[in-house]
């Protein structure tokens, strides 16, 4: 990204601050786009903080978080469906954005699979249709389930609204007794344009973009709504087989129109790198003529033996990857800008747009990143931009690929008007006059207020009852929001008070606005039921910085208790023994070991956690258990391997939770020894460590 500093020329400090700020962000990005249907950021900037954050881990690998962006596909599913896990998880893709990518890519995988560059290898190439994917269970042929992707472990059931789609055959003749079969639910131009006249007509809101027409629409708790809305279906990949398809992907794909599914009609088989650019060139050549929307050229491996050598990373396969097309772009005039104050006082510029259709959406907001963005500065004070800083006035170019808000790339200069001043960042918090800081090596400037900034109160309540963490029914950001201006609740502690407050016979709550005596009841019932709950879950709910979902999971995990984790955090000064226990955590850094003691130090932030707590009756957390054969093992590869490289071997063993390491001690517990092993055989027998070759490796971990 052209507006951050070069990776290579990072402190620590900045890295670690620069991936903490990149997991909030993309969390954030996630959930929006997943289970609101409502994405916050486009693709491309979407993409680029991705690539910006796996460029980070690659040059400090050891500052790579607990709840790293890299392992998260989507986001957990949303409330009111039954919930599905994925027999063989739904996965993402890793994305290319040049010729260059798409090289990188082959090089990767030849050298993955110790091919030369000469050995023939082909590929598959086809339209990436920006929809939402589904996962189609079929038993002897008969349609019997229906899920979204989720999380990717656990998706959403939505088997009733997937019969109404007539793309997806119901009952399939020839098919493997047990047939998963995986593809993207999209609406077409043509529908989507139909659909929001009818929006219209019927007074309701006009969907922004067909993805999120689509997803809303299969999405229904009811499912004769998801019948009146025209989805259609494309079949690209597969989940659990009782017998392979085919050996290649290509064949799979013509097995599967064969059953009575739609599959792309511009997928190709390739044979180099040079094929499939000429190929994305074509396709990209058709995209505005399609009738429905494509994002990108998906590649992937035909040979599907080789397909499951090279396996997957956390979240995404090897032996695929979304070559995407360039982001979308459009000039308008800059109206305002806007300072929003987040949960941890953070203050975000937001661009307010004349409004301006970019790729047929119209936008009227940016984000602005940063006070240093807005001034044509990167983190380290070089420019960007040329330098040029964005003023109120100017007349601006927006950037966004598939959807909702986007951001500023460039600004026209000639169009500046006269007399426009540089922009003044607010040295104070708007909302509540408090001093606004920006502490060194951070590129936000923060609220200072604390508990008594409203919006960092407000913002605090809103993350404390969302999903995830209290996740209480009937209170929402909306209901918090109206709470806390008529002082009913200031801090989360008051949520479990409320009824004794107001509840009595009902009378104030049920004479609210929007209240009935039914909802009222109903709300007091869901925060009462939330009063047992898992420690992981407490923690998440507080919004400490730097303390996502997957920390607090994390944590949870390592200390077990929420009484043995706070009489730590009082312990845990800088230096202290409980200090590095805490920083001994595989995935606690510093950065993320500070925010904890900081808050738990600081007074009134302490007392409003005990006052929490003290209604709280929370759940230990389970310690974790091994499930293959080697989870936890440390294992080192020596000599030569036939049916392998190096890579595949090492990927394949961290995947089934071992770990790796380059030479034997006394903490080793087995060496795979090849012919050729040496010096490392005659130490394991020293050590009387267990010693296997290829095939007894193989043996120990099949079927794991
Ligand atoms: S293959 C193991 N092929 O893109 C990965 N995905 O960004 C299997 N998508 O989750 C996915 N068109 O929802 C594949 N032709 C295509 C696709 C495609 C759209 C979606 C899919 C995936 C996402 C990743």
């Amino acid at each position: 990204m052209q507006d951050r500093p070069q990776v290579d020329t990072l402190s620590e400090a900045e890295a670690r601050a620069e991936l903490a700020d990149l997991a909030a962000r993309l969390t954030a990005a996630n959930s929006a786009y997943h289970q609101k249907d409502a994405p916050d950021l486009s693709d491309a900037e979407y993409d680029a903080l991705k690539m910006r954050n796996a460029a980070l881990e690659a040059a400090f690998p050891h500052l790579k978080r607990a709840d790293s962006p890299s392992d998260q596909v989507g986001a957990a599913p949303a409330d009111g469906f039954t919930k599905v896990a994925h027999a063989q998880r739904m996965l993402s893709l890793g994305n290319a954005f040049s010729p260059e990518d798409v090289q990188d890519f082959d090089d990767r995988i030849r050298k993955y699979l110790g091919l030369t560059a000469d050995t023939p290898l082909a590929y598959t190439a086809e339209p990436k249709i920006d929809g939402l994917s589904l996962s189609l269970r079929y038993e002897d042929g008969v349609l019997v389930q229906a899920a979204t992707r989720g999380d990717g472990q656990v998706g959403e059931n939505v088997t009733a609204n997937a019969r109404t789609i007539t793309d997806i055959p119901q009952n399939i003749d020839g098919a493997p007794d047990l047939l998963e079969v995986r593809g993207e639910v999209y609406m077409s131009h043509a529908d989507f344009d139909a659909l929001n006249l009818r929006q219209a007509e019927a007074g309701a809101k006009a969907f922004a973009n067909p993805r999120n027409a689509a997803a809303g629409s299969l999405r229904q708790l009811d499912a004769s709504i998801t019948r009146a809305r025209p989805l259609k279906f494309f079949a690209y990949a597969w989940g659990v087989l009782s017998k392979p398809l085919a050996e290649g992907q290509m064949a799979a794909l013509e097995r599967l129109a064969g059953f009575g599914f739609s599959t792309n009609p511009l997928t190709k088989l390739c044979q180099t790198p040079e094929d499939m650019l000429a190929h994305y060139a074509e396709i990209e050549q058709q995209r505005a003529s399609l009738g429905y929307d494509i994002d990108g050229v998906v590649y992937k491996v035909d040979n599907l033996a080789l397909q499951a050598r090279l396996g997957f990373r956390s979240t995404t396969p090897r032996w695929a990857v979304a070559h995407k097309f360039p982001a979308e772009l459009a000039w308008t005039r800059l109206e305002g800008i806007d300072i929003q104050v987040g949960r941890t006082g953070a203050l975000s510029p937001v661009a307010r747009l004349h409004p301006v259709t970019v790729g047929g959406v119209v936008v009227s907001n940016a984000t602005l990143h940063n006070e240093d963005y807005i001034a044509g500065r990167d983190a380290k004070g070089g420019e960007i931009r040329g330098g040029k800083d964005i003023r109120v006035g100017d007349w601006v170019q927006v950037y966004r690929a598939g959807d909702v808000i986007p951001k500023i790339a460039d600004l026209d200069l000639s169009k500046r008007p006269e007399s426009t001043e540089r922009f003044a960042f607010p040295q104070t918090c708007p909302e509540c006059g408090s001093a606004a800081i920006r502490e060194e090596g951070d590129a936000v400037r923060r609220c200072t207020g604390g508990l008594i900034c409203p919006a960092q109160a407000v913002e605090k309540l809103k993350h404390f009852v969302a999903r995830g963490a209290f996740d209480i029914e009937g209170l929402g950001a909306k209901q918090v929001e109206q709470f806390y201006r008529d002082g009913w609740i200031a801090e989360p502690g008051d949520i479990f008070t409320l009824k004794a407050r107001y509840g009595r016979g009902l009378q104030q709550l049920k004479n609210r606005e929007g209240w009935g005596e039914k909802s009222a009841e109903n709300l007091f019932d869901a925060i009462e039921e939330k009063r047992r709950i898992g420690f992981a879950r407490v923690l998440f709910s507080l919004g400490i910085r730097h303390v996502g979902e997957a920390a607090s999971n994390l944590l949870a995990r390592s200390y077990g208790d929420w009484a043995s984790f706070s009489a730590a955090m009082d312990a845990a000064e800088e230096g202290s023994e409980a200090w590095e226990t805490l920083l001994g955590i595989d995935g606690v850094g510093a950065v993320m070991a500070r925010a904890l003691t900081t808050a738990f130090a600081q007074e009134a932030e302490r007392a409003s956690i005990d006052r929490l707590t003290a209604h709280l009756e929370i759940i230990d957390a389970e310690r974790p258990s091994a499930s293959s054969p080697v989870a936890g093992k440390t294992v080192v590869f020596t000599g030569t391997l036939e049916k392998m490289t190096r890579a595949e071997a090492k990927a394949r063993a961290e995947s089934l939770g071992a770990k790796v390491s380059g030479s034997v001690s006394a903490r080793t517990d087995i060496l795979v020894a090849g012919p050729g092993a040496g010096s490392k055989a005659k130490k394991a027998a020293e050590l009387e460590i267990t010693v296997l070759d290829e095939d007894g490796w193989l043996a120990l971990i099949e079927g794991a």
